[in-house]
């Protein structure tokens, strides 16, 4: 196995999108990011240098940091930032993912320029359990402001109201050939007849999911999450804030001098409740062939993609993903539980004095999970927790909702108003976790769950309330999906499982990075085990101060 070093500064860099130019925060000078190439069972080093003029954090997004949650970096959860002139470095082992994840800021909303990939081959002398493709791409989903972003956060958080949609949706940070001064720079992906190529996808937007396609192109998921799936045929890919995804496509199209040699690669967000404003732009790149034919000059074929509130499409999609579970991919799924946990992912109101915010009944927007709204601590809860220092958490977060209400019907319960606490789940060293994620019909989103430290199966999921009795009868406990990242179903439920074997504070949250300002988000504390490599590492020397 080999050790790779990095250097990443963080700095502000002028950049032009939509023909507004603004200072953004880079690594590198790069926007997006650089990409870090390891194999399995590498180690990567980062020194992350902050040259910019506010505090941030970097974490490795869906890497299991096993026994070391030093290096995961959510601002107040493992760390506090690292602040303008300092520097921390942060490592990781890669253990046990194989595919595409990715990095990206872990502080405000820093992450919608501050990411990039993380790209692990097989490990040294084991290939991929599909053909080596011809070449390998990386597209990458995101979201532009022309706005300061953090300055959106601001005044969203401020005025109590909903944050300010995106002006442009975007591939690899360009909007593409539909969004104005944009043509020029649209991403273009060359391919030659009759060759397969491997996409990396990877969806950092801050807000939006996303259809996404390749016009008169037939998808193959095989990968999701740093995990290999069953070859999975399909049009059209759905993914979340969060999510990755491995997809081989076949470059298929016949090619002479009367064909079309150029194909859209498209990506258009999926809202469940239109009456929300959003941004409804289409992002594009291009597939174009290398042909010797003269090319033809029509503009590039567009496939449509499903309507935007198109819940089925998104329904059939997620539930056909399974594990790859071969021989050389071994799976293995909690057969039994030790903690049930069922937990009420839901948006709130908060109320504000005189009623003089701009949210909704006077109040401020809110987020919770079994509505409890959670409070970033002023010390990070992973040194609290490590030196004992009482007062920053409490822990009885609820294991069940604090009330039940129709979650797929009715309109926001206002005699509910949420309370803003810290309050952390504990658990034992090797203990068996079962969370029902229930959804609700209140926003127009899916939440994509996502935990650090360790990933889990997703081995249900299904729309309407949560059927004690008669939705387990539906779990998929053979071959489920590895994920780091699931998208709990506006009025619908998904169930994962893991078994808690990584020591740590690990951090679950909401990717819809909104609703972590507002509070979907707890803290799982994995106690230490017996045995010596159960333990949690001491912290590096570099740790940045609180
Ligand atoms: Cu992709 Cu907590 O993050
Ligand atoms: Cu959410």
């Amino acid at each position: 196995a080999e050790t790779h070093h990095h250097t990443f500064i963080v700095k502000e860099t002028p950049c032009t999108r939509l023909c507004h130019t603004k200072n953004i925060l880079t690594v590198n000078g790069q926007f997006p990011g650089p990409t870090i190439y390891a194999r399995k069972g590498d180690t990567v080093i980062v020194n992350v240098i902050n040259q910019g003029k506010k505090n941030i954090t970097l974490h490795w997004h869906g890497v299991d940091l096993l026994r070391n949650p030093w290096s995961d970096g959510p601002e107040q959860i493992t760390q506090c930032p690292i602040q303008p002139g300092a520097n921390f470095t942060q490592q990781m082992h890669l253990i046990y993912e194989e595919g595409t994840l990715w990095w990206h800021a872990h502080s405000d909303f820093d992450l919608a320029t501050v990411h990039g990939p993380l790209i692990i081959y097989p490990k040294q002398g084991t290939v991929y359990p599909f053909n080596k493709p011809h070449k390998e791409f990386t597209l990458i989903l995101g979201e532009w402001w022309n706005k300061d972003v953090n300055k959106v956060l601001e005044e969203a958080l401020q005025s109590g109201a909903e944050v300010q949609p995106s002006d442009a949706n975007t591939i690899n940070g360009q909007p593409g050939d539909f969004l104005p001064c944009s043509k020029n720079n649209t991403v273009k992906v060359h391919v030659e007849q009759g060759k397969t190529y491997l996409l990396r996808l990877i969806n950092a937007a801050l807000s939006n999911e996303f259809f996404f396609n390749i016009a008169n192109h037939h998808l193959t998921v095989v990968g999701t999450d740093g995990s290999y799936t069953k070859p999975y045929a399909t049009d059209l890919v759905f993914i979340s804030p969060g999510q990755t995804m491995d997809v081989l496509i076949k470059a298929n199209q016949h090619q002479n001098s009367s064909t079309p040699s150029r194909y859209y690669i498209a990506a258009r967000p999926y809202i469940g409740n239109i009456l929300v404003s959003y941004d409804a732009n289409i992002t594009t790149a291009i597939l174009e062939y290398e042909t010797n034919y003269t090319k033809i000059s029509a503009p590039p074929l567009l496939s449509p993609l499903p309507a935007i509130n198109d819940s089925d499409t998104v329904a059939i999609f997620s539930g056909g993903l399974r594990s790859l579970a071969d021989k050389n991919h071994p799976i293995d799924v909690p057969q039994t539980i030790n903690e049930h946990m069922y937990i009420v992912a839901s948006l709130n109101i908060i109320s504000c004095h005189n009623n003089s915010c701009k949210g909704p009944l006077g109040g401020r927007f809110a987020a919770s999970l079994n509505n409890v709204s959670f409070e970033t601590p002023q010390i990070s809860i992973l040194s609290a927790y490590y030196y004992s220092i009482p007062g920053v958490y409490t822990t009885d977060f609820p294991d069940n909702p604090s009330h039940y209400f129709n979650f797929t019907e009715d309109s926001n319960p206002t005699n509910y108003l949420t309370k803003k606490v810290t309050k952390v789940k504990m658990l034992n060293y090797n203990t068996t976790v079962e969370i029902v994620f229930q959804g609700t019909n209140i926003g127009p989103e899916n939440h994509p769950m996502h935990l650090h430290g360790q990933s889990f199966y997703v081995v249900g999921r299904g729309s309407g309330n949560f059927d004690k009795k008669k939705d387990p009868l539906t779990y998929n406990l053979v071959d489920p999906p590895k994920e780091n990242t699931v998208a709990v179903p506006k009025n619908g439920w998904a169930t994962i499982r893991f078994r808690a074997v990584n020591p740590g504070v690990w951090y679950m949250h909401c990717h819809v990075d909104r609703h972590v300002s507002w509070g979907m988000n707890t803290v799982f504390i994995t106690k230490n085990g017996k045995s010596a490599d159960a333990k949690m590492l001491p912290p590096p020397n570099d740790m940045p101060p609180c």
